[in-house]
């Protein structure tokens, strides 16, 4: 089965290919087909909005097309900035004022938890749908650490790997991370 990755952030590119590596015929990029589309997310949750994400490419392709949606959820925030993680700070989107306002709110809270989460849709020709959900539990810091990654990487530590993702190699990120696991259940389920 050949596979397009419904996404135009190069990161999650890049993560998701070196997971899927060898698992099939041949992965494409949107760049590679020539296929420019970007839906807006007005879906309320994340397995909405990775369908959104799916069903735009899939009008332009008859390969089988794998969307993400991801975010970071905050205990001490009630779960934000949860879908809307890509335009917490405002738009057009920015990992830095992203960053920032986290900090901002998250000032002089003790309490610190904090996870990723993914759903992961695979979507078919012919519309039939694949879901995998993953996850992965940390903390949020006082300061960045590490210039890896991308996103709130650098802000949040992972209990598993003892440091942030902005420090992990890719390899150990992609060995913990929410995109990973729901990866792996999708992979699971095929
Ligand atoms: P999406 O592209 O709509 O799924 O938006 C996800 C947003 O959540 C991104 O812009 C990042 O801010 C954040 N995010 C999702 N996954 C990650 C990750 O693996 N590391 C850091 N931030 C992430």
């Amino acid at each position: 089965m050949e596979l397009v990755i419904a996404s135009n952030n190069k990161h999650k590119v890049r993560e998701i290919s070196e997971i899927l590596a060898g698992k099939f015929d041949r992965i494409y990029s949107l760049s590679e087909l020539n296929i420019h589309v970007d839906p807006e997310e007005t879906a309320p949750d994340f397995l909405g909005n990775a369908m959104i994400k799916a069903e735009a490419v899939a009008v332009f392709t008859d390969k089988a097309v794998i969307a993400d949606d991801s975010g970071l959820e905050v205990d001490a925030l009630g779960g934000a900035p949860g879908v809307f993680s890509a335009r917490y700070g405002g738009e057009p989107c920015s990992d830095d004022r992203n960053n920032e306002k986290l900090l901002r709110e998250m000032s002089g809270v003790q309490d610190r938890k904090a996870r990723f989460v993914t759903t992961m849709v695979l979507r078919f020709p012919g519309g039939k749908t694949l879901v995998g959900v993953g996850d992965v539990k940390g903390e949020i810091l006082l300061e960045k650490r590490g210039k890896n990654g991308f996103g709130y990487d650098p802000l949040f530590y992972s209990y598993e790997l003892k440091k942030t993702f902005g420090e992990a190699s890719e390899e150990e990120k992609n060995s913990v991370s929410h995109r990973s696991r729901a990866l792996q259940e999708l992979l699971t389920k095929l």
